[in-house]
C-alpha cells in the first residue's frame, strides 16, 4: 500500500526506513488543501499534528483514492473525525509510544523554568558569573497538580513522586489505584504550587485554563503545558504573567503553532503578535513541540503507524482506529 507522508522531516525518513518502511512517498509540505495532490495514486496518507485534516482536505482525500489516515501522533483533536467516517476513511494513530519521553520534558521544561539554567548557563558563556536574578525554589515538599492522568500523566505523577512532591489529580476518570488524591479542577488550581496539563485537546479542555481559572492559581504558581497549545487560553495568560499573578509559565505547544512550529522561521519577521509577546517574558520558556522527540519514541511512532497500514491492507481495519 502506497502512503503519502506529509511534513515529512529527515528524521521522519530515518526512523521509518528503520523501521522497514517501503512505499512511502516523503513530502516536506504540510498537508492542506493546496497540496493535498500529493497523495495522488496513495492508498493512505501519514500526517502529523499541524497537518490539516479537516472535511474539505478529507474530501479530497478521499475523492483521490485515499481510504485511510495515519496519524503518526497520539492526539486527534485536528482531524473532522465525523467527516472522516462520513467519507468512509478509517483513521488510525498512535496511541502509545513514549509516554516517558513527554513526561520527562514535562520535568525538564519546567526545572529549567524554575531554576533558570537557560539563563545561567548563556551567562556563564559571557563571563558572568553573577547569581543575582537566579534565585529557585525547590520542588521538594511542593504541591504538583497534574491534570490528565492517562499514559503521560501516569508517568508525570511518578516522576514527581520521587521528587518527594505532593501530588494532586485531576480526571473526569479518576484511578483510585494510583494513590493520588483526585479532586476538582478549581481545587487543585487553589492548592498547586505547580500545575502541569497532560490532558487531550477536546471540547471540553479548549480553554480548560482561563482567566477564571488562572484567578483561581496561587499568586507566583507555576503552570508547564506539553499537551496542547489551546487548552490555554494564551491571550488570558498573558494577562496573567502582566500582572504578576502568574509565577511562570513553559509550554512546549502553542495554540497558532501549525503557523509557526517544525519549521526554521530564523531570517523572518514574527506576525504572530501574542507569540512575540510571550517571548519578551523572563519567566516564560518554550520549546516548539518538542516533547515527543526522542529516539525511543519516534522508533515506536514508525512502527505503529506501520503496523496500523499493515493490519488496514490486511483486514481492512487499522490497529489503533479512532474512535
Ligand atoms: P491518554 O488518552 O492516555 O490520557 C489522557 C487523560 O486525560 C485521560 O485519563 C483522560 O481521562 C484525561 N482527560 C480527558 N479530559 C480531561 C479533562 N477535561 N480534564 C482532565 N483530564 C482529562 O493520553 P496521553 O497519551 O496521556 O496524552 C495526553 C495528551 O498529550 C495527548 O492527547 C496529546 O495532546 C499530548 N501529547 C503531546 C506531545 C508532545 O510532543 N508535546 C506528544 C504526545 C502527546
Amino acid at each position: 500500500m502506497r502512503i503519502a507522508l506529509f511534513s515529512a522531516k529527515r528524521y521522519d525518513r530515518q526512523s521509518f526506513l528503520a523501521a522497514g518502511a517501503r512505499d512511502i512517498d516523503f513530502i516536506e509540505a504540510r498537508l492542506d488543501l493546496h497540496t493535498v495532490g500529493a497523495a495522488q495514486g496513495c492508498a493512505a496518507v501519514c500526517a502529523f499534528v499541524n497537518d490539516r485534516l479537516d472535511a474539505p482536505v478529507l474530501e479530497q482525500l478521499q475523492q483521490r483514492g485515499v481510504r485511510l489516515v495515519l496519524l503518526r501522533c497520539a492526539g486527534f483533536n485536528h482531524v473532522d473525525l465525523a467527516a472522516a467516517q462520513r467519507l468512509g476513511l478509517a483513521v488510525a494513530r498512535v496511541p502509545e509510544y513514549s509516554p516517558h519521553a513527554v513526561a520527562e520534558h514535562t520535568l525538564a521544561l519546567l526545572l529549567t523554568l524554575i531554576r533558570k539554567t537557560h539563563r545561567a548557563h548563556a551567562r556563564v558563556r559571557e563571563g558572568n558569573f553573577d547569581l543575582d536574578g537566579l534565585l529557585g525554589f525547590d520542588l521538594h515538599g511542593k504541591t504538583v497538580g497534574v491534570i490528565g492522568t492517562g499514559r503521560i500523566g501516569r508517568c508525570v505523577l511518578r516522576i514527581f513522586q520521587g521528587l518527594g512532591c505532593e501530588l494532586l489529580a485531576h480526571d473526569p476518570q479518576p484511578d483510585a489505584s494510583l494513590g493520588v488524591p483526585f479532586v476538582g479542577l478549581e481545587e487543585l488550581l487553589r492548592r498547586a504550587r505547580v500545575v502541569l496539563l497532560q490532558c487531550p485537546l477536546n471540547p471540553q479542555t479548549h480553554h480548560l485554563i482561563n482567566a477564571e481559572r488562572l484567578a483561581c492559581m496561587q499568586p507566583g504558581a507555576v503552570l508547564v503545558n506539553t499537551s496542547r497549545g489551546a487548552v490555554i487560553d494564551t491571550r488570558a495568560v498573558i494577562q496573567s504573567l502582566k500582572r504578576g499573578h502568574l509565577g511562570g509559565l513553559a509550554i512546549d505547544v502553542y495554540e497558532e503553532e501549525a503557523e509557526l512550529f517544525f519549521a526554521d522561521r530564523s531570517g523572518e519577521v514574527l506576525a504572530d503578535d501574542v507569540f512575540a509577546r510571550l517571548l519578551t517574558f523572563p519567566n516564560v520558556l518554550i520549546t516548539a513541540h518538542q516533547g515527543f522527540f526522542t529516539e525511543e519514541a519516534l522508533a515506536g511512532i514508525a512502527q505503529t503507524t506501520l503496523a496500523n497500514a499493515a493490519a488496514f491492507a490486511q483486514s481492512g481495519w487499522p490497529l489503533h482506529v479512532i474512535p
